[in-house]
């Protein structure tokens, strides 16, 4: 199987690389990465005598068309992925996750190639603390930022081919992962490197806003499932049962590092932010076999923790441009 991954040097694609290149021999990996701030080669090193790598855009219609003809299969993990950077400046999601998107499935139109489009159970919008419900393949769209209604509009293009041109595509909206490889502007390793550098956790508002956390190995093992077994045309969800909210994880990092759980400070809260996350993962279970492995949020937590103490090369040349970021969004 000839398999292009496009993100394959950010956080879950670089991830999903790795294990593939590990425990599946028959398969011939391609990346496609733009090589965005997101983006990073030695997230692939151990693999890369392996893989072949391609620095390219997704909106590149000549090079998409070039190497999209040559696969097999298309997954697509590209994407501008962070919320705070959607308020700051939109463009680069519209054009990435929208016309990147479209011109993926317009070479997989092209020339019949299966693809199964990676995407977020952000685009279902929120739900109260106290509801009961969680997102399932029903809930209606609603999304809340720039970077969810660009995953939402991609969503409804990957539909609309597949229904209108019989493209042969799946869909998956994941919860929030954490793990290896994760960029430090994300919440967990945010606070994680800050720890480290000596810095306090930064926690928006009040912290109660509920995210419901997946370990990425689990996303990835989901996604393949789904490539192996799914039907074409649906949407899977995947979740691992990790509802916490933003305070407690703040309070678990710091105890897991040696430090008193309230050590952290309050900043701006995000405009906008979306209060909880749920997901209804029982298709993946019932129907496709699928279950997660990491199931203690703690255990996994702690090797993540260890996994940035133990790879500060990976991460420490950015954390200052991070940083002054956040600091202009008083963040
Ligand atoms: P990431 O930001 O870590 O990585 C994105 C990768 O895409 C980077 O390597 C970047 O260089 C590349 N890229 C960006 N624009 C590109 C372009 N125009 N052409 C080619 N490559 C480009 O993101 P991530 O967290 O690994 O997310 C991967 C996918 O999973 C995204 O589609 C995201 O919406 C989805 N997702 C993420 C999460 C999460 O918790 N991180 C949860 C559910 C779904
Ligand atoms: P994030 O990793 O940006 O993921 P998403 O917005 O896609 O869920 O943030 C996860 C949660 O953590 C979200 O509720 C915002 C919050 N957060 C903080 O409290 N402090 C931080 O420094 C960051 C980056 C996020």
């Amino acid at each position: 199987m000839r398999i292009l991954v496009t993100g394959g040097a950010g956080f879950i694609g670089s991830n999903f690389v790795n294990a593939t290149a590990r425990t599946r021999g028959g398969v011939e990996i391609t990346v496609l990465d733009a090589f965005t701030y997101a983006g990073s080669r030695s997230s692939l090193s151990a693999v890369c005598d392996a893989v072949k790598v391609v620095e390219g855009d997704i909106t590149d219609v000549a090079l998409v068309n070039e190497l999209v003809s040559g696969s097999d299969v298309v997954v697509h993990f590209a994407a501008e992925s962070h919320n705070d950077n959607s308020l700051a400046d939109p463009w680069p999601f519209v054009q990435t996750n929208v016309i990147g998107t479209y011109t993926l499935l317009e070479a997989v139109r092209r020339y019949d190639v299966r693809y199964h489009h990676v995407s977020t159970d952000e685009v279902y919008g929120d739900l109260a603390l106290d509801d009961p419900t969680k997102f399932t393949d029903r809930t209606p769209y609603n999304p809340s930022s720039p970077y969810s209604s660009t995953k939402a509009a991609s969503d409804m293009l990957v539909r609309a081919w597949v229904r209108s041109f019989g493209v042969q595509a799946t869909l998956s909206n994941c919860s929030n992962n954490y793990g290896p490889y994760q960029h430090i502007e994300k919440f967990i390793p945010r606070q994680i490197t800050n720890i480290l550098l000596g810095a306090r956790p930064k926690l928006y508002g009040a912290g109660k806003n509920v995210r419901d956390w997946i370990h990425v190995e689990d996303h990835n093992t989901a996604v393949w499932r789904i490539l192996e077994s799914g039907s074409i045309g649906r949407t899977y969800l995947i979740g691992a049962n990790g509802e916490l909210d933003n305070q407690s994880v703040v309070r678990m990092i710091l105890e897991l590092m040696g430090r008193d759980p309230g050590d952290f400070e309050h900043v701006i809260d995000r405009p906008g932010h979306d209060m909880r996350y749920a997901i209804d993962s029982s298709t993946m279970r019932d129907e496709l076999g699928w279950h997660p492995h990491y199931t203690n949020f703690r255990e996994g937590l702690q090797a993540t923790i260890d996994w940035y103490r133990d790879n500060r090369n990976w991460w420490e040349n950015d954390k200052d441009a991070v940083e002054a970021r956040y600091q202009a969004q008083g963040a």
